[in-house]
């Protein structure tokens, strides 16, 4: 089972699920391996990461497509080659086009840094300690056409502490981020499985 992750920067989440594949050793309890990273930005640090530890790294400059939908048929053409089983989001900062979606929809997930349904969207932990909040935290959910609005996975919990910066707030957030991630990623690859082994249903009486 193929998992591929997608990151826009530095893809602390994408090596927090790499580190976790290797010193869980996914391949061999449950057959799976992380077989590519891919970036819309050749620049991402992440990329750099995952080709030290021997993972297919990709650029796709967004920059060198027309439209939208353009890189995002790229970007699926880079993913299917994989023939993932789970497309994973890690700091993926592209909205992607409903078709992209429709055609991952069931195996593509992502994880956004605030207890969903609040605060969907930037900028979420300024907004937390602007609102008032005690506790914020990020969300793993499955993606669908609306923007980090699709079925919560699983979700951790801080407290937001006084003097909080939205900086600090966002390392504590980010430290829960990278012990969620990996479980949840293993989690659905797991639910995957099973439905995938499940015996097909017997057609209904009638
Ligand atoms: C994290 O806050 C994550 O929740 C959001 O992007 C930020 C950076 O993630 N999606 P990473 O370090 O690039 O994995």
């Amino acid at each position: 089972k193929n998992i591929v992750i997608l990151i826009s920067g530095a893809g602390s989440n994408m090596a927090a699920i790499v580190r976790a594949a290797q010193q869980e050793d996914w391949a061999q309890r449950d057959g799976a391996r992380v077989a590519a990273v891919i970036s819309h930005r050749p620049d991402a640090a992440g990329l750099a990461f995952a080709r030290a530890q021997g993972i297919a790294a990709l650029a796709l400059d967004h920059r060198a497509y027309a439209s939208r939908a353009a890189f995002d048929a790229e970007l699926a053409a880079a993913i299917d080659r994989q023939q993932p089983a789970l497309v994973v989001l890690a700091g993926f900062m592209r909205i992607l086009t409903p078709g992209f979606v429709a055609r991952y929809a069931g195996r593509l997930i992502n994880i956004h840094p605030s207890l969903l349904p609040a605060f969907t969207g930037r900028h979420t932990h300024q907004r937390a300690i602007d609102a008032g909040c005690r506790f914020a935290g990020a969300t793993v959910h499955q993606v669908t056409a609306d923007l980090d609005a699709g079925p919560i996975l699983d979700q951790a919990v801080v407290p937001v502490l006084p003097g909080d910066t939205a900086d600090s707030l966002a390392a504590r957030v980010l430290t829960q981020e990278h012990l969620m991630y990996p479980r949840a990623v293993r989690a659905c690859l797991q639910r995957l499985a099973a439905l995938s082994d499940a015996p097909p249903k017997p057609p209904t009486a009638g």
